[in-house]
């Protein structure tokens, strides 16, 4: 089976990538503007490029891990947000109706205020700000095509020394002994990207359609995700500020009583922060 996955140079992008290739698949992947050998350059807000994009690569199945995903970007420059985060993922969807192939788009959490978590992936959506709501208009163009699958993590982390990972940020903070403000009133289920696109995969091939909550086991304020990343690297933890997420000069809001579980234990991610192998993290410049 060929997949096209777009967006490839993502940290998501990145574990879809070997997921697939691991798993026996044939894989095709695209950048914007991070080059990766072997990838192609894509901007999906150009619908001539995607379906030049399929017309090369002939799929069997896309993945949409590419987006716009900095929320306070996405509330200063909603128009911008808007191109990447909704027409974007539209342009792919209509080519892959066209290719009649089912297509994996990458949603979030932010599709939920916050008020009430965790949440399930019948409850209902009310999103808190710019980013939220164009998740929440590309999820509902795409699932009226009927071969989507809709996957909604959260708090995505893995062992990439990128600084688009959040667990790699904080141990650079640490080693250079940077104090880190962290927010104890914000509550999430943090997500190992290889786990996630795993379970993505196998969701996929067992034929499963429309929106999965697929993020790991743990529920953890962010000051005790980053607490436990020092912990676990044998950092003290006394240069770790808990502070609240007002105290932070954010533009966009965000989700606080928040995370998300899953009505489909199947596809349950058991992986928990603990589990990650942080050498690749602590050896890297
Ligand atoms: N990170 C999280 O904690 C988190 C949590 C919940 C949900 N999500 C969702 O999960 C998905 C993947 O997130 P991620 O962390 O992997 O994001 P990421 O690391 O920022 O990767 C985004 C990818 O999208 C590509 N891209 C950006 N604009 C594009 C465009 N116009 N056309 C084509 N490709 C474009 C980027 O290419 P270049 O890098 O080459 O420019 C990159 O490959 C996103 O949908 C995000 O909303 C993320």
């Amino acid at each position: 089976m060929k997949h096209l996955v777009i967006g490839a140079s993502g940290q998501v992008g990145h574990a879809l990538i070997k997921a697939l290739t691991e798993a026996g698949h044939a894989v095709g992947g695209t950048y914007l503007s991070h080059p990766q050998p072997g990838m192609v350059m894509l901007n999906m807000t150009d619908r001539d490029a995607v379906e030049a994009a399929f017309a090369n690569e002939a799929p069997d199945a896309v993945w949409i891990p590419g987006a716009m995903p900095d929320v306070d970007r996405c509330e200063r420059e909603p128009e911008f947000s808007y191109q990447v985060n909704v027409e974007g993922p539209k342009n792919v969807m209509a080519v892959a109706r066209r290719a009649n192939i089912p297509l994996v788009y990458f949603s979030t959490d932010y599709v939920f205020d916050g008020f009430d978590g965790p949440y399930r992936e019948n409850d209902a959506v009310h999103p808190l700000q710019v980013y939220g709501q164009h998740k929440v208009e590309a999820e509902q163009a795409l699932l009226a095509y009927g071969q989507t699958l809709v996957v909604r993590p959260a708090w995505i982390y893995s062992d990439e020394p990128n600084p688009r990972n959040f667990v790699y940020r904080v141990l650079s903070d640490l080693k250079a002994g940077k104090p880190i403000k962290s927010a104890a009133d914000q509550i999430n289920t943090p997500t190992p990207a290889g786990p996630l696109a795993r379970h993505a995969l196998q969701a996929l091939l067992d034929g499963h359609r429309g929106v999965l909550h697929l993020a790991g086991p743990e529920r953890l304020t962010r000051l005790a995700f980053v607490e436990r990343i020092a912990q676990m690297a044998g950092f003290p933890t006394r240069t770790i500020e808990s502070i609240s997420v007002a105290d932070l000069p954010l533009p966009a809001k965000r989700p606080l009583n928040g995370g998300l579980i899953s009505n489909h234990p199947t596809y349950a991610i058991q992986d928990r922060l603990e589990d990650l192998d942080l050498s690749p993290l602590l050896t890297a410049p």
